[in-house]
C-alpha cells in the first residue's frame, strides 16, 4: 500500500468516526446542530479525500456536478417550507438511489466496453444488480411519495385488484433475470429489463400507500437509499460509500420502526394496509352517543391558565397547520412570568413527520429543556393544573388505552386525560389523522376552545395579559 492509499484509507476513517458522532449528537434536539455539523464536516473530508484518488482522469464533469448541485441544494434549502420538508427528503432519498443505481449501470457496462479486458466476477455481478434493483426502486417509489406529499398524485390510496400478486411476481421476474446475468455473465438487454422492472416496482410500492403515511414510506426509502449507497460502495470498492450506506441504512429502518411502533402499526400494515387519505382522513363528528361536548372562550381559558400553578402543552397536527408555533412561545413567556410552570408533552408521532413538533418549537425558540417525551411527561398529567392541547386528536386519544374495539387500541398516548382541565384547541370536533372519534373532547373535565390555532392562542395572549 502506498503512501496516497494510507492517507485516503485513515481519512475514510476519521470521516466515519464523524458520521457516528454526529448521529449521536442528533438524538437529542439540544446537540442535533453540532451533529449535523460533524456529520458534514465527515462528508467533506470523504469527498475531498476520494478527489485524491488516482483513478480520477478529469475533474472537469466532476466539478460541473458539483457547482450545479451545491446551488440547486442551497437555493432549494433555504427556500423549503417546513411543513414541506418530508418530501423534500423524499427527492434527496431518490436522487440518492438514482445515482448509486447510476454507478451500477456505468460499472456493468464499463465491463461490455469492447476495450476492457477485465471480466466480470460473480460477486461483482451480484453487486451490481443489488445496486441497480434498490436504488431504481428508491428512485421511481420516492418520486412518487413526493408526488403524493406535494399533490401532484392523489393522496388516496391507488389500487387495482391483484396489485399484491403483480409486485410478487416482478420480484421473481427481478430475481430470475438477476440470477441469470449472474450465472451466464451478462446481457445487456436483460439487464435493461432488470432496471425497468425495479422501476415499476418503486411505483408499484408507493403507490397503494396513502398520502399521511408517505412520512413512513420516506423514511423506509432513506433506509434504502442508504442500502443502495451501501452497494454501490461495494461495486466501485470505496470504503466510505459502504460504511455511510450501511450507517444510513441502518438510522432509516430504525427510524421507520419507531415511528410505526409510536403509530402501534407494522409495516406490513403500512406498505399493504391502504391506511389514511390525504393530509387529513375524511369523517366527522359531533357528538357520540347522547353526549356533548363543552365550549369556552378565550376569556375562560384565560382565567384558568393565567392562574394555575402547572400547564402542560400537547401540541399536535393543528399547531403545524396553523404555523401556531410564535403565539406559543409568547403564551409560554407570558405564563412563565405569572410563576405558571410550563411544560411541553411531545408524542413521537404528533404532526406528520418525525421531529415535526420539536423543529416547530425549536423555530420559535422554545427552550429544548420544556419539552419533554411521552415516557418522562405522562405520569406528571396527573398532578398538572391545565393541559392545553393545540391542534393534537390521535396522539391524547384515551380509546387508544379502553377501547380494545378502536383502530388505534394499543398505541401509546399522552395521558392528557388524567389531568384536572383539559383545554382543547381546535375548530371542530372532527377526526384526526385515524380517522376516529375522540371521547376525551365529551369528558367532564374538557373544555373546547374553537378555532384555528394561531388565532386562538393569540386570544389567548391578549385575554391573560389583561388579568
Ligand atoms: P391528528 O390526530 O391528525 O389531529 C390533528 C387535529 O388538528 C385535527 O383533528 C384537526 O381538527 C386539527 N387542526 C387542523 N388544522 C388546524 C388548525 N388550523 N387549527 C387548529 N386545529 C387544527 O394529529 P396529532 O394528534 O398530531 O396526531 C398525528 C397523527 O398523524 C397520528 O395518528 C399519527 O399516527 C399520524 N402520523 C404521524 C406521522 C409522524 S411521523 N408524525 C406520520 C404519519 C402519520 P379540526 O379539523 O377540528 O381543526
Amino acid at each position: 500500500m502506498d503512501a496516497l492509499s494510507t492517507f485516503i484509507g485513515l481519512s475514510y476513517l476519521v470521516a466515519a468516526a464523524l458520521f457516528i458522532l454526529g448521529l449521536k449528537y442528533m438524538g437529542s434536539p439540544a446537540t442535533a446542530r453540532r451533529g449535523n455539523m460533524l456529520g458534514s464536516i465527515g462528508m467533506l473530508i470523504a469527498i475531498v479525500v476520494t478527489l485524491l484518488d488516482k483513478q480520477i482522469i478529469s475533474f472537469t464533469w466532476i466539478i460541473v456536478a458539483m457547482i450545479v448541485g451545491a446551488v440547486i441544494g442551497a437555493f432549494s434549502a433555504k427556500k423549503v417550507q417546513m411543513t414541506a420538508m418530508p418530501q423534500m427528503v423524499g427527492i434527496f432519498n431518490g436522487l440518492g438511489g438514482g445515482a448509486s443505481a447510476l454507478v451500477a449501470i456505468a460499472e456493468f457496462y464499463s465491463y461490455l466496453s469492447p476495450e476492457t479486458t477485465a471480466i466480470m466476477t460473480m460477486d461483482v455481478s451480484i453487486t451490481i444488480i443489488l445496486g441497480v434493483l434498490i436504488g431504481a426502486v428508491t428512485f421511481s417509489g420516492s418520486f412518487i411519495a413526493f408526488g403524493k406529499l406535494q399533490g401532484f398524485i392523489s393522496g388516496s390510496p391507488i389500487t387495482f385488484p391483484g396489485q399484491q400478486i403483480f409486485n410478487f411476481l416482478m420480484l421473481i421476474a427481478v430475481l430470475v433475470l438477476g440470477v441469470v446475468i449472474v450465472a451466464f455473465n451478462a446481457s445487456s438487454l436483460l439487464f435493461l429489463l432488470v432496471v425497468i422492472i425495479a422501476l415499476i416496482i418503486g411505483v408499484n410500492l408507493v403507490i397503494p400507500i396513502g398520502g399521511a403515511d408517505m412520512p413512513v414510506v420516506v423514511s423506509l426509502l432513506n433506509s434504502f437509499s442508504g442500502l443502495a449507497a451501501c452497494a454501490a460502495g461495494f461495486v466501485v470498492s470505496n470504503n466510505i460509500l459502504i460504511i455511510a450506506g450501511a450507517l444510513v441504512g441502518a438510522a432509516g429502518l430504525i427510524l421507520t420502526q419507531i415511528m410505526c411502533k409510536a403509530m402501534n402499526r407494522s409495516l406490513t400494515n403500512v406498505i399493504f394496509g391502504a391506511f389514511g387519505t390525504g393530509d387529513q382522513a375524511a369523517g366527522s363528528t359531533t357528538a357520540v352517543g347522547d353526549k356533548t361536548a363543552r365550549s369556552v372562550d378565550s376569556e375562560e381559558v384565560a382565567m384558568m391558565m393565567g392562574y394555575a400553578q402547572s400547564v402542560v402543552i400537547v401540541p399536535g397536527y393543528g399547531m403545524a397547520a396553523a404555523q401556531a408555533q410564535h403565539a406559543v412561545r409568547e403564551l409560554t413567556e407570558l405564563l412563565q412570568k405569572r410563576n405558571v410552570e410550563v411544560k411541553f408533552a411531545v408524542h413521537p408521532v404528533a404532526g406528520r413527520m418525525p421531529g415535526h413538533m420539536n423543529v416547530l418549537l425549536a423555530e420559535a425558540n422554545v427552550p429544548y429543556n420544556l419539552l419533554l417525551d411521552m415516557d418522562d411527561i405522562n405520569p406528571e398529567f396527573p398532578h398538572t393544573d391545565v393541559v392545553l392541547v393545540i391542534g393534537a386528536n390521535d396522539v391524547i386519544n384515551p380509546a387508544a388505552r379502553n377501547d380494545p374495539n378502536s383502530p388505534i387500541y394499543g398505541m401509546p398516548i399522552l395521558d392528557a386525560d388524567k389531568a384536572r382541565q383539559v383545554i382543547i384547541i381546535k375548530r371542530s370536533l372532527n377526526v384526526g389523522f385515524a380517522g376516529i372519534d375522540n371521547p376525551l373532547f365529551y369528558e367532564t373535565n374538557t373544555s373546547m376552545f374553537f378555532g384555528s390555532a394561531r388565532d386562538k392562542v393569540q386570544e389567548l395572549v391578549s385575554e391573560i395579559k389583561k388579568l
